[in-house]
Parts: structure tokens; sequence; C-alpha cells
């Protein structure tokens, strides 16, 4: 059975060959490379999963099939002023795709940030990228109009998208 799940604090390992596998295989999809994340050493990726698993920070949720095997990931942020999240690192690997799966995960991240009383998630996605737009859109992220170079190949143009939120639980009215 494929599920999606919050990523254990122990599992490092699994997530460094996901996102390996993702930056390898999407390079324009991604500000960052696999040439510079490759590099990272172990205590990063050992910090990437233990903030994704437990914190109010992060939130990291995978995909795993019905043989254990990880085939989606992503992330959520909090940002550094705190009323809101950015959403990164989306991928689903390529024989996964078309059953819903980018779907649950960005969905996921939208009940996490809900849980946590964010204002708003907001992405970047690049102009050219016909798969996640549509994605996005779905799941109700409106283009905000800003945009910038894709870090990685600076001849493209990243868009960036946001999900306002209802006020979550932490923050209904008695
Ligand atoms: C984008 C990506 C995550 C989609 O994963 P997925 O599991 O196939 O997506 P889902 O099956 O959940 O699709 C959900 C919706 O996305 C849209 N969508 C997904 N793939 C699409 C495609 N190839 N063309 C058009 N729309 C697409 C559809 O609106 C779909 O809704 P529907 O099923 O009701 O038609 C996957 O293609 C991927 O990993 N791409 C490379 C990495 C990437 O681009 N990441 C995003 C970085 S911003």
């Amino acid at each position: 059975m494929v599920q999606v799940r919050r990523i254990l604090g122990s599992e490092w390992r699994q997530l460094r060959q996901l996102r390996l596998a993702a930056l390898a295989g999407s390079p324009d999809a991604f500000g960052s490379t696999w040439a510079r994340e490759s590099e990272l050493p172990e205590a990063d990726w050992r910090e990437r999963a233990r903030a994704g698993a437990l914190g109010h920070v992060s939130a990291t949720y995978v995909v795993e099939d019905g043989d254990g095997k990880w085939v989606g990931l992503v992330t959520g942020l909090r940002t550094a002023e705190g009323g809101g999240a950015d959403l990164v690192s989306l991928w689903v690997a390529p024989t996964a795709r078309g059953h819903g799966l980018a779907r649950q995960l960005v969905e996921s991240v939208l009940a996490w940030a809900t849980d946590q009383g964010l204002e708003s998630v907001r992405l970047w996605v690049t102009a050219e990228n016909q798969s996640a737009r549509p994605l996005y859109e779905r799941c109700g992220f409106v283009e905000t109009g800003a945009e910038k170079p894709l870090p990685s190949n600076p001849s493209k143009v990243e868009l960036q998208m946001e999900r306002r939120l209802a006020p979550g639980p932490l923050h209904l009215s008695t």
C-alpha cells in the first residue's frame, strides 16, 4: 500500500538518497543542485530529517510505496518572519506520477501549516514547469506576480505562488 507520512528523525539516509535523486532527475525544477547537496555532510542530513520529523519550524512528508521504497518528498519551512511557510523540494519519482501523490504531499504541508496557525504557504515554481503549475493551481495557489531567476540556472524564470490559509484550530475564537 502506498502511504504519505511524516518522515522519522532517524531516516536521514533515505532522505539524502531521495533528495539527490530529485536534484539529478529534475535539475530545472529546483533552485539548488545535485553538485551542491551531494557535498553536504552527514550532520546536515541528520538535522534535516530531525527537524522535518519533529519540529514546528519544518515538516517533511514522504511517499512510501508498498515495498517500502520512497517515491515522493516535500518540505514545509516556516519563514523567518514566522507568519507563513515556504513549500520546497516537491518531487515524485517518474514511475509514481499521475496518481495524485503530489497533491497529497502538498495537502499535507497545507494541513501542517494550518495546524501551526500560519497565514499562508508560498513557493517558487519555474515558469516552464507545466506539470507543477497546474498542480499548485488545483491546490488553491495563485501567482503573486513576483518572479526571479532560477538560482541553479539563471536563464530560467521562477514565479512565486501563494495559498492563503483559513485560521486553524489554534486561532478559532471561543
Ligand atoms: C510536479 C510533480 C510533483 C507532480 O507529481 P504527480 O504525483 O504526478 O502529481 P499528481 O498526480 O498529484 O497530480 C495532481 C494534479 O497536478 C496536475 N498535473 C500533474 N502532472 C501534470 C502534467 N504532467 N501535466 C499537467 N498537469 C499535471 C494536474 O492538475 C493533476 O490533477 P488531476 O489529477 O486532477 O488532473 C511531478 O511531476 C514531479 O516530481 N516533477 C518534477 C519535480 C518538480 O517539478 N517539482 C516541483 C518543483 S516547484
